[in-house]
């Protein structure tokens, strides 16, 4: 069984997707740490180093290797992931258990504050134009997010409600 957790950077996807792996005693992988072991730098340097349009294709390739393999997890994908070249088609392809974590703009703006830097899309904005980037980039994104097999709306919910709600849901 594949599970996929998906949503908006700051939205909890692996936080989750390690809470699920347990209770589905299945293992957990997080595709910006699973490109960052292929690649040998972290997704920062891979930005600065690279570039964004090299961190997509790689995202793409190490997806697709996923995809296509036999093995069950939890994958708590990248904020971008379902948004690129097939990508949400090959995902929904390969699953119907496909969350999409859904918090409102203003939430997730303030969950990014102190967790900026580590994300290169988000490290440079003061937090008075992180709300408006938030805004927009999540209207962008919307079409494809809001293709999953389940939206879950995650704004008043506890972590613990969250995963009830997502282990409810999971079909075989
Ligand atoms: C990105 C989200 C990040 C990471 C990269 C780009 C995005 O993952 O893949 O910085 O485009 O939203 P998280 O959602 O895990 O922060």
């Amino acid at each position: 069984m594949k599970i996929f957790l998906l949503g908006y950077m700051g939205s909890g996807k692996s936080t989750l997707a390690k809470a699920l792996s347990i209770q589905k005693k299945l293992p957990f992988i997080d595709l910006d740490h699973y490109i960052e072991q292929k690649e040998g730098q972290s997704v920062t340097e891979i930005f600065k180093k690279k570039g964004e349009i090299y961190f997509r294709k790689q995202e793409i390739t190490y997806l697709n290797e996923l995809l296509n393999s036999e093995k069950s997890f939890i994958l708590a994908l990248g904020g971008g992931t379902p948004c690129y070249g097939t990508n949400m088609q090959n995902i929904l392809k390969a699953s119907k258990n496909v969350f999409y974590l859904k918090y409102q703009p203003q939430t997730l703006a303030e969950r990014l504050e102190f967790q900026k830097q580590n994300r290169p899309l988000i490290a440079h904005l003061g937090n008075e134009e992180l709300l408006d980037f938030v805004r927009k980039h999540l209207f962008d994104r919307n079409p494809y997010y809001s293709q999953a097999t389940h939206i879950i709306t995650m704004d008043n919910l506890s972590e613990e409600q969250a995963l009830e709600t997502i282990l409810s849901l999971i079909s075989d």
